[in-house]
Formats: C-alpha cells, sequence, structure tokens
C-alpha cells in the first residue's frame, strides 16, 4: 500500500503488499455491523423463555447450549470487532460467571445507539465520554435499589442459584440442584473477620451421562473418576490411611541409553529377579509408613501392583495433579515426590475409600475427610450433552453464590435493574451540557435493550410491556420486573428473582468497555495475509459473517489494543 507524501511527490510505502487499511467512518461502521450481529446472535438466547443454540464443530461435534460466553466461544469469530465481544463474554464469564449474554447484548445496543449518533455527526470521543459518566451513574443508581443480605443466609443465596438456572435446560431440577450447590458453596467458604472468599476450585465437578438429573447428588468428599487398579485389591476401606504420591510405582528409565549383554539365562532370571525386587523395595516403603491406600499420580506397574494387592493395600493410578491437590487438602495428606520422604505423619485420613459402579464405570470416593471443606457435586443427565449443559449451568450458579458471597447485595432480575437505570439517567442526562447528553439518553435507551429482548423472547409485546414497567416502578415499586413466566410486570420479590449486584455492575462494566474501545478505533489496519485462511476460520463463522467490508481474511488475534483506551 502507498501512501502519497505532499511534499514529494513520491509513493511512500508503509504497509506490506496485501495489507488492508479501513479508514474513519468505514472502519467504525464495520466495527459496529459486526459486533451488532454478534449481540443479534445471543439476544434469542436471553431469559427463561431464550432459545438454545446447537454449534457444530469443525469435527463434526455439537454442543447445545444457551450459555453467552460458550456460544460465543463455540463460534469462533473472526473479526476483530466481534471478537472483542467474546472477549467480554469470556472476560464476564471468569468474573463473576453469570450475565454473558446480557453484556454481549448491551454491548451490541450500546453500540447500535452510537451509529445514530455518529450519523447526526457526533464525535466517537463525545460519544466514549457520555457512555462512561452514564455507566458510572447506572452502576450508582442500581446500588441504591439493591438489598444487602447477609452473606450466608440460606434463603437468599437459594434464590440467587434459582434464578440463574431459571433461564437453563435445568429449571425443572433448580430447586434440588439450587440446594446441593449453596450446600457446596457453604461448605468451602473461607470466613476473614466479615467477609467471605470462596475458591470455587474447591468444589469438583463430576459429570455422568446415564439416570436423570434428579440422581444428581452432593457428596461431602471428594470422587476420582479412576477404579482401582487391580482386582485383588480391596474395593473397600474404612478408617483408611492415604499416601498421595507424585511418582511412578514403576523402575524409571535411565537418563543415558546403556547396553547390557547377557550371555546365560542365569543372568536373564537374576536380571529380571533384581527388578521385581526393586519393585517390591518400591512397595516396602509404602507399607512402612502405614498407608492403607495409595493415590499414585503416575503409573503403577503390574508387579507393583501384585505387592501392593499382597499387602492389602488399595491403590489407584494416574489420579490429575488437580485432585491430588483436592486430596491433599482434604484429608491432610502430604504429595511425596520421593518415596524414601513417605512416613506415617505424611498421611492423611478418610472415613471411608470405596470403588463404586457409575453406569458402566467404576469410580472411586473419598468420603468422611478430615478436612470438611471438600466437596464434589456428581452431575447426572441423560445423554453427554445435556449432562455437559447442566455442568454450565452449575457453573453459573454456583459462581453467583461465590458472588453474593463475597459482595452481599442482591437485586431484582427480570429487567427491574436496566428500567430503573435507564429512567434515572434519563432525568440526570438533562443536567448534562453539551452532547454528551445525546450520548448519555442513548446510553439508557441501550440498557432497555435487557428488558426490551426477555420480553420479546418470551412473545410478549416489548413496548406495551416496557411501558407498563416504567410506569410500574414511577408509581414507587422500584423491583417492578418482567416475570416472563407468567407474562406480567410484577414485584420480582413476590417472585423470589433476584441476581447479584456484582453481576449487574460486570454487565454494565464490560459491555460499556468494550462499545467505548471499539468507538475510539478510526483505522484498522490488517497485515497481510498468509497463504490462504487459517484452516477453519471460514468453516466456523455464523451465517452472514462472511464479508464483513473485506475484512474475513483477517488474522485471528488482534494487535493488543489495551492501549487505546
Ligand atoms: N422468571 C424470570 N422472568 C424474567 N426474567 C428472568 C427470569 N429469570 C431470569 N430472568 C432474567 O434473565 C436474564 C438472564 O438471562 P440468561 O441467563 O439467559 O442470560 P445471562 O445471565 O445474561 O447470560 P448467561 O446465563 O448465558 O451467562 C436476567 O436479566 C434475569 O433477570
Ligand atoms: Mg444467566
Amino acid at each position: 500500500m502507498a501512501v502519497q507524501a505532499s511534499s514529494v511527490n513520491m509513493p511512500v510505502v508503509l504497509l506490506k503488499d496485501g495489507a488492508s487499511q479501513t479508514k474513519g467512518r468505514d472502519a467504525q461502521k464495520n466495527n459496529i455491523s459486526a459486533a451488532k450481529i454478534i449481540a443479534e446472535i445471543v439476544r434469542t438466547s436471553l431469559g427463561p423463555r431464550g432459545m438454545d443454540k446447537m454449534l457444530v464443530d469443525s469435527l463434526g461435534d455439537v454442543t447445545i447450549t444457551n450459555d453467552g460466553a460458550t456460544i460465543l466461544k463455540e463460534i469462533d469469530v473472526q473479526h476483530p470487532a466481534a471478537k472483542m465481544l467474546v472477549e467480554i463474554a469470556k472476560s464476564t464469564d471468569n468474573e463473576v460467571g453469570d450475565g454473558t449474554t446480557s453484556a454481549v447484548v448491551l454491548a451490541g445496543a450500546l453500540l447500535e445507539q452510537a451509529e445514530s449518533l455518529l450519523q447526526q455527526e457526533v464525535h466517537p470521543t463525545v460519544i466514549v465520554d457520555g457512555y462512561r459518566k452514564a455507566a458510572n451513574k447506572a452502576k450508582q443508581y442500581i446500588k441504591e435499589i439493591a438489598d444487602p443480605v447477609t452473606p450466608d443466609d440460606k434463603s437468599s443465596l437459594l434464590k440467587i442459584a434459582k434464578t440463574s438456572m431459571q433461564t437453563k435446560l435445568v429449571r425443572k431440577n433448580s430447586n434440588q440442584l439450587a440446594d446441593m450447590i449453596v450446600k457446596s458453596v457453604l461448605a468451602v467458604a473461607e470466613k476473614n473477620g466479615d467477609d467471605y472468599t470462596v475458591d470455587i476450585d474447591d468444589i469438583k465437578v463430576e459429570k455422568k451421562s446415564g439416570g436423570s438429573i434428579d440422581e444428581s447428588s452432593i457428596l461431602q468428599g471428594i470422587v476420582l473418576d479412576k477404579e482401582v487398579v487391580h482386582s485383588g485389591m480391596p474395593k473397600k476401606m474404612a478408617d483408611a490411611k492415604i499416601a498421595l504420591i507424585n511418582t511412578a510405582l514403576e523402575i524409571s528409565k535411565t537418563e543415558t541409553d546403556a547396553k547390557i549383554n547377557i550371555s546365560n539365562p542365569q543372568q536373564m532370571k537374576s536380571f529380571l529377579n533384581e527388578e521385581s525386587n526393586m519393585l517390591e523395595r518400591m512397595v516396602d516403603k509404602v507399607v512402612g509408613s502405614g498407608a492403607s491406600v495409595v493415590f499414585c499420580q503416575k503409573g503403577i506397574d503390574d508387579m507393583s501392583q501384585h505387592y501392593l494387592s499382597k499387602a492389602g493395600i488399595l491403590a489407584v493410578r494416574r489420579v490429575k495433579e488437580s485432585d491430588l491437590t483436592k486430596l491433599a487438602k482434604a484429608t491432610g495428606a502430604r504429595i511425596i515426590t520421593n518415596l524414601d520422604d513417605l512416613f506415617e505423619k505424611d498421611l492423611g485420613t478418610a472415613g471411608l475409600v470405596e470403588e463404586r459402579k457409575i453406569e458402566e464405570d467404576r469410580w472411586v470416593f473419598v468420603e468422611g475427610c478430615k478436612h470438611p471443606k471438600s466437596v464434589t457435586l456428581l452431575l447426572r443427565a441423560g445423554s453427554q450433552r445435556v449432562v455437559d449443559e447442566v455442568e454450565r449451568s452449575v457453573h453459573d450458579a454456583i459462581m453467583v453464590v461465590k458472588d453474593v458471597m463475597e459482595l452481599p447485595s442482591i437485586i431484582a432480575g427480570g429487567g427491574a435493574p436496566e428500567t430503573y437505570a435507564a429512567t434515572k439517567i434519563r432525568t440526570w442526562a438533562k443536567s448534562l451540557e453539551g452532547r454528551s447528553q445525546l450520548a448519555a439518553e442513548k446510553f439508557a435507551e441501550a440498557l432497555e435493550s435487557i428488558p426490551l429482548s426477555l420480553s420479546e423472547n418470551a412473545g410478549m409485546d416489548p413496548i406495551d410491556t416496557l411501558a407498563s414497567l416504567r410506569s410500574k416502578q414511577l408509581s414507587g415499586s422500584k423491583w417492578a420486573g418482567i416475570d416472563v413466566m407468567k407474562g406480567k410486570v410484577i414485584d420480582m420479590k413476590s417472585s423470589d428473582i433476584v441476581e447479584p449486584l456484582a453481576v449487574k455492575n460486570q454487565i454494565i462494566s464490560a459491555a460499556s468497555e468494550a462499545a467505548c474501545m471499539l468507538l475510539r478505533i478510526d483505522d484498522v489496519i490488517a497485515t497481510a495475509k498468509s497463504a490462504g485462511p487459517p484452516p477453519g476460520a471460514e468453516g466456523g463463522m455464523p451465517p452472514g459473517m462472511g464479508g464483513m467490508g473485506g475484512m474475513g481474511g483477517m488474522p485471528p488475534g488482534m494487535p493488543d489494543m489495551g492501549g487505546m483506551m
């Protein structure tokens, strides 16, 4: 690409051949259309009446989900602006777990509103400024109507978990699942002074297809999807003394290549005997420590299995490292790297270690652990795809319970806080000087995309519903929202539809940051395409995204735009 230098009449070559540059209004238009398409994809899955998506990856694997973050992750978009919306879904998923669809819908709406301002020649930086101020105000207004709760108050936590699952396939089982989830989060929560912190990694989630969702259970302890390694070993061990080993109970290969020449059968025999003796000595060290159960991260040789089973020890091999860490926490055992360091004091304890049959598999259950902060949720559902979606929904619900324990404040769902904040922002916007007033008003309009989409997806009339919602709120019912299951506008408290304040804050911050970042871009420079599109790039695009402004061939991964804010 050549740029004409004005003083000297010679082209200055800046970009390599094949690079493309989209400038000014075109760049903005492009980015906004891409973001709008992404928002449109997930919008129909918002709320309890939202639809699910079936996603097929390049290998033909099918995922059926309603989770915004998962939908966007699976469709593998290529457009840089679309990628930014995928990013906000991801970051919302990591930060607060729920609200990923709402964040993307809101970002799309903010950009759509901005588009009309751009057409009226409002400068992007003015819009960005207005949006930033309005986002802060929105969070402030929503906080005003949030209800503080006691962090370990089980009944509010149950409501929160149930609302999060209302919008998913597990809705019918949300009572039972919510109960399990709240129990598990309360079990692992750590109290520091008045505050709680929850490490959700302490909750182990195992899933197994077959059976029905209501056969899911919570277990005080840890479940390993591994079986006892040798048929001669005990399958059940009460009052277990547990050794955790992250080295192989096998003869390790020498680091240097060596050759041994064996010239007679006697030598062969003694060689094999020595091997067997070495394994026996290894096992002796385990037996000597007094362990009755061994969890090994690496392999266990057939011969070692034999010696262990002779000693009446229950052993499991190839345990995941993360599970070994959880077992260490739960049983109080120390993970041993060198068998010479294994002593009785390194052992952990558990009331019961038992192998049980789960469908066609055998799993090992470790129960009655020394440390009560170890729980496993065992999820069941008819098929693999369903159990996968159950797991995703349970993840969202665990996260919202964690959110409330860490920031004990709840807010109505069903579009109530968005509508309330929008009304308040409209009034406040009048106090703003200049054109940022227009931007703030548009922000309010964008916030209302949430109640609009909720009602639209439920087959209600969006305009009538929003009007009735606004008027109910103005007449004093600040928690008035749309109960889409009942198909009317009511006080959300009476329907127990509540969400964590943390989720609403995150939705507003993530969506407005992404929108502002995209609005500030007036130049998109794409380096030359390498031969052919990256593998699978076209196949994974949602329909209609291919030819967006000729940017379809952009390599994955945009330059870091962090510095542009
Ligand atoms: N019974 C209900 N009536 C009305 N709205 C509801 C009801 N239950 C939940 N909602 C609303 O549905 C919205 C959440 O929908 P959904 O769970 O599909 O998307 P998300 O939480 O934004 O994203 P995701 O769950 O995919 O991460 C929230 O605004 C919530 O208040
Ligand atoms: Mg949700």
